[in-house]
């Protein structure tokens, strides 16, 4: 099939590429490079032995998503395309209400002009906010406590919407955890730009000797050993569900309603735990001191995927060794690039 894949040269979008090329799949990434670089996509074709098309183009710029649509003969779309950061979400609402959810319906707009019924959309587990038990099932309420997290909640409800006034779209809502890691290749995995939100890709530069010691948010948290707990999954097991939710939505059992699954390991580290992890894959020493809790932050987070595994064969096969072993390495590669 022809697969537009919005944001595919972004962390999560390259990984896919690789699984939807291998698959046979065609791919035509739709990319403003605002958060990724073009090289990416060349990496991709390196890992994969074939070309990845590419249309630069802005979700918020019409006439750029009429042009691909006119152009090709798109059989299903899988939409990365979003600004993630939560802290820049408070700080810039507006700048993540227009591009996450007006970028989006722009997308739909034009899927539903050309009768393109089939859409993986990229959620996210922060739609639960503060979840009420653990581990999560998808029927958690869904509470999202910041713009970023209220713009992928409202994008289940619009995309919900759509489909009960269409019945022929065939809907997948992927609600990721924490996605780290990177390809066992080394040449594509996580380029955060500036000073990286998440944990790992800031472990990483720690013991590159890139950045001095981590801030570990708050040790006093109701969990083991008082740090954050989150179920961390590799980008690769990630980019297979992708690939498992494309068959499940084309298959000859495809869903009347919108399918939704929780994407995680199951499993829950804290950030002692994940420095740890880091410390033993890269024989580095990674310096950290215990800082405040960073608001927002909940105590502890993880998956509960039956559902993932029971409706589309898929469950994560990575651990978090391979998770720290494979961002090593990458981190070696991508420190080549750059020098
Ligand atoms: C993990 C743990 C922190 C950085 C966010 C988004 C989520 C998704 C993944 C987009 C927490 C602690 C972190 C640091 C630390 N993003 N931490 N020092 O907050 O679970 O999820 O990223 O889709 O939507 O909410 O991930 O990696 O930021 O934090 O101690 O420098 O590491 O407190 O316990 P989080 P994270």
């Amino acid at each position: 099939m022809q697969i537009l894949v919005t944001g595919g040269a972004g962390f999560i979008g390259s990984h896919t590429n690789v699984e939807l090329l291998e698959a046979g799949h065609e791919v035509i990434v739709f990319d403003n490079f605002s958060n990724s670089e073009r090289s990416v996509l060349e990496r991709v074709e390196k890992i994969a032995g074939k070309a990845v098309e590419l249309v630069e183009g802005d979700l918020l710029n019409p006439e750029d998503l009429a042009a691909v649509f006119r152009n090709h003969s798109i059989d299903g779309v899988i939409h990365f395309a979003a600004l993630k950061a939560v802290g820049e979400s408070v700080a810039y609402p507006l700048r993540y209400y227009r591009n996450n959810i007006t970028g989006t319906v722009n997308l739909l707009d034009c899927m539903v002009e050309h009768q393109v019924n089939t859409f993986v959309f990229s959620s996210s587990a922060t739609v639960y906010g503060e979840p009420s038990k653990v581990p999560i099932t998808e029927d958690e309420s869904i509470k999202a406590t910041n713009p970023y997290g209220q713009t992928k909640a409202m994008m289940e409800q619009i995309l919900l919407d759509l489909a009960a006034s269409r019945p022929e779209m065939k809907l997948g809502f992927l609600r990721y955890f924490n996605p780290v890691g990177a390809h066992p290749s080394g040449l594509i995995g996580e380029a955060p730009t500036g000073v990286p939100n998440n944990l790992v890709p800031f472990i990483a530069q720690v013991a590159t000797g890139m950045r001095e010691q981590v801030s570990v948010f708050g040790n006093d948290y109701p969990t083991p050993d008082g740090t954050g707990v989150r179920d961390y999954i590799h980008v690769v097991d990630l980019a297979k569900a992708h690939l498992a939710t494309l068959n499940y939505l084309t298959g000859d059992k495809s869903p009347d309603e919108p399918l939704i699954v929780n994407l995680g390991t199951g499993n829950g580290y804290s950030v002692l735990e994940v420095i740890q992890a880091f410390e033993k894959a890269s024989g580095k020493t990674v310096p950290y001191q215990i800082t405040d809790r960073r608001p927002g932050d909940i105590p502890t987070c993880y998956a509960e995927g039956t559902k993932a595994k029971e409706l589309l064969g898929w469950e994560a096969q990575l651990d978090l060794d391979a998770m720290c072993q494979d961002t090593w390495r990458w981190m070696q590669y991508s420190e080549s690039l750059s020098s």
